[in-house]
């Protein structure tokens, strides 16, 4: 079991990664569970194509389970959608987190991966759910606000867990070129003002295909098998697990 937490500046790419990431992982067999995160404001069924009528919300001034609320997505992959519109989702206190952290954690001693797709920036919620997680993937692009609010992101999960592993991935490049000085550039800040390195998770490649993708609600892993960054968001998930294989198992059980 791994929690998984995609964070960065808004729309850097986190909720179409973080997806086509779960996807890739889900069709090799894992079990995997991907949770929209921008609790007042999610969109990740809206990615796929799907109008869940239970999400988040009914789970925290409800009575509804994760389970209860959780949908079936492509692959296997199941969905736990957020609220859209929900004001009271914005700024959950303390006690409500930690609610839903225990069911989190209970929820990921079923699954292989739980990938929590983060809201925008730094909220308390993001730095929560980025508590929360073994492995906190970082998104950044190329442009200066995008590298500098990675690094504000980073400094803070730093301070709350010193030894959080923490990644980053570069999206929307050019080339490696790109991604490599990225990513240096974000590593040489904190090796100089946190004492602390990051990895390099990968880069993806901008692409005409995975925006395509979005608007017609699609997931570009699965519609555009070869496009560049289907390449490179596959090439990240067998980074991710080690080697992507197909489950022996059948997960049947697991499925509702
Ligand atoms: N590699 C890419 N190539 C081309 N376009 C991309 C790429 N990655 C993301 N995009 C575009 O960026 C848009 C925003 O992506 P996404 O919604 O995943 O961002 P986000 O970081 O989750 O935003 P928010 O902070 O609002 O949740 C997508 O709709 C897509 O069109
Ligand atoms: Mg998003």
């Amino acid at each position: 079991m791994r929690i998984m937490a995609v964070a960065g500046k808004g729309g850097v790419g986190k909720s179409v990664l973080a997806l086509n990431f779960a996807v890739c992982l889900a069709k090799s067999g894992y079990r995997v569970v991907a949770m929209d995160g921008n609790l007042a404001l999610g969109n990740l069924d809206v990615l796929i194509r799907a109008e869940p009528k239970v999400h988040l919300g009914h789970v925290i001034f409800g009575n509804s389970s994760l389970k209860d609320i959780m949908f079936k997505g492509p692959h296997g992959l199941k969905v736990i959608p957020a609220s859209s519109g929900i004001l009271e989702m914005a700024g959950l206190g303390d006690e409500q987190l930690k609610r839903l952290g225990l069911d989190l954690l209970r929820l990921a001693n079923e699954t292989d991966y739980l990938m929590i797709d983060c809201g925008p920036g730094l909220t308390r919620t993001v730095l929560y759910f980025l508590g929360l997680a073994h492995q906190v993937i970082m998104v950044a692009v190329p442009e200066p606000s995008a590298m500098l609010d990675a690094y504000a992101i980073i400094k803070n999960v730093v301070r709350i867990s010193p030894k959080k592993d923490v990644q980053l991935v570069v999206n929307m490049v050019e080339d490696t070129v790109e991604g490599t000085s990225v990513y240096r550039q974000i590593n040489g800040v904190a090796k100089k003002f946190l004492n602390r390195e990051i990895s390099h998770l990968g880069n993806v490649r901008w692409d005409e295909n995975l925006r395509r993708s979005v608007q017609t609600k699609a997931l570009v892993v699965v519609h555009f098998p070869k496009t560049d960054a289907t390449l490179d968001i596959t090439a990240i998930a067998i980074k991710v697990c080690g080697t992507i294989r197909v489950a022996v198992e059948p997960l049947t059980a697991w499925v509702n």
